[in-house]
């Protein structure tokens, strides 16, 4: 005899409560359990090996076709995705509001229906007279996509069931998307999670891609791209600062290729526009060396990216208490960097407003950042500017000390061929294939001597 008890689960972590709650006990998010199914817990007797129906299996080593990969028509969009859209594949774009989402998969569906293929592009959010103007704007109003402006989720699989699946069906948004099988408003996670399960399953049954665009706001708290990263192939992020014109697409999550690739892009007024040569854009005009800048040879995946670090630090008369901002780095890494620098090399910043800016609306991830954010801050508090056209890369350790980072010779390289004439790192950052002038910096005190000039 079966027993059957409700239970409640959080979307975040998966961990169950018994009754429903406001705060997910294990995880601490709000707002993320939901009810579900009711357990079915089954005497020790049941016995699962009997009464199922028998499954195939194929050998791995057998010879099969792969998928032909389709080329979304943007070079930096295909070296995201790892080489192009996989067939049968379910790719999640998600991004703030108002970042490129629909622009760019309305590119992408113009140029894969332009070359020949069967694209189906359904907006929730905007009619079709709207995306009509937005493909004009963008120069593809042409393009033979089979356009609709639909959000029930039964009525977009039940036309599609009718013909022949299409190569590619991109459906914007998912959090638009309902589906009248499960309860609860468009957007809440139930529905999200359903809808979603619905359209990849008929992905996978048809083998036709899709594309879904998830919004997540900065707080993340509309339900959407966090329930369905385990439920995709792919998640990309869309990133970048609205007001800036860099977007940046990077790939969180790829059953098919590598995460560290990125893609640039410019959002013009004629659409969004491929960056191949990436690695100057982050760099400001920099004819005279400013105190509080350092420029940091990144890498997103095999890529160098140079971007210039911004520093300012603003001495309080009064007791208040100093605002710490940080644009394009993590709040938590810039406390630790500065807490490094109080207690290994005496600097105090506790009576100073610090302010961080990572230039062009960059978002940096790199951990071998560390070294040029110190010598930024260094720059800032001493009002001296570093020494000129000189790069700093290296993880800054609890102890004050630099640790090796990798790829060192590929970010010397690339800073040489910029221009950049010094780079200060760690003490095996020395590679014999670039010709910039390499110091090696012996602890973030050895930093603070050489900026201030004692050294
Ligand atoms: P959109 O693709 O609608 O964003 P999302 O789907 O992620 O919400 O893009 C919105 C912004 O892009 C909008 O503020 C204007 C800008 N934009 C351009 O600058 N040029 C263009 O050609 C287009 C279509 C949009
Ligand atoms: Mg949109």
């Amino acid at each position: 005899m079966a027993k059957t008890k409700k239970r409640f689960v959080c979307t975040n972590c998966g961990g169950v409560s018994p009754r429903w709650q406001g705060q997910c006990g294990e995880c601490s998010e709000w707002n993320t359990l939901i009810e579900d199914t009711p357990a079915t817990v089954f005497s020790q007797k049941h016995d699962l090996s009997s009464g199922g129906r028998g499954i195939e299996f194929v050998p791995l080593n057998q010879p099969s076709e792969l998928p032909v990969r389709k080329s979304t028509g943007l070079a930096e969009f295909d070296r995201a995705l790892g080489g192009g859209i996989v067939p049968g594949s379910a790719v999640l774009m998600s991004g703030d509001p108002g970042i490129g989402k629909s622009t760019l998969l309305l590119q992408t569906a113009a140029t894969i229906a332009s070359g020949g293929n069967d694209v189906v592009y359904v907006s929730g959010e905007e009619a079709a007279g709207q995306v009509r103007l937005r493909a004009k704007r963008l120069g593809v109003a042409e393009a033979p996509i089979r356009l609709a402006s639909d959000t029930s989720v039964r009525d977009i699989l039940t036309t599609l069931a009718q013909g022949k699946p299409p190569a590619l069906l991109v459906i914007d948004s998912i959090q638009t998307m309902h589906s009248d099988t499960i309860e609860g408003a468009p957007g809440t996670v139930s529905q999200v999670r359903g809808c979603a399960l619905e359209l990849i399953r008929y992905a996978k049954a048809s083998g036709c891609a899709l594309m879904l665009v998830g919004h997540v706001t900065k707080d993340g708290s509309i339900a959407g791209p966090r329930v369905l990263e385990h439920m995709v192939d792919v998640v990309m992020s869309f990133e970048g600062e609205r007001s800036h014109q860099y977007r940046i697409l990077r790939a969180l999550k790829n059953r098919f290729g590598a995460v560290d690739e990125i893609g640039v892009f410019s959002m013009e007024t004629g659409g969004l526009e491929e960056v191949a040569n990436p690695s100057m854009l982050f760099l400001s005009g920099r004819d005279n060396p400013l105190a509080g800048s350092a420029v940091f040879p990144a890498l997103e995946g095999t890529r160098p990216v140079l971007v210039e670090i911004q520093a300012l630090i603003v001495k309080l008369q009064s007791g208040a208490t100093p605002r710490r901002a940080v644009v394009g780095w993590d709040n938590g890494r810039l406390a630790m960097l500065l807490a490094v620098l109080e207690s290994r090399c005496g600097l105090n910043f506790s009576s100073a407003e610090v302010y961080l800016n990572i230039a062009g609306g960059y978002r940096l991830s790199d951990p071998a950042a560390d070294l040029a954010v110190a010598a930024a801050l260094v720059s800032a508090l001493a009002d001296r500017p570093l020494p000129d056209k000189s790069v700093w890369f290296g993880e800054v350790s609890l102890a004050g000390e630099i640790r090796p980072v990798a790829h060192s010779d590929l970010r010397m390289r690339e800073s040489a061929k910029l221009g950049f004439m010094r780079g200060y790192g760690p003490s095996d950052g020395k590679t014999g294939s670039s010709t910039l002038d390499y110091s090696a910096v012996n602890g973030l005190a050895k930093l603070v001597d050489r900026v201030i000039g004692n050294e």
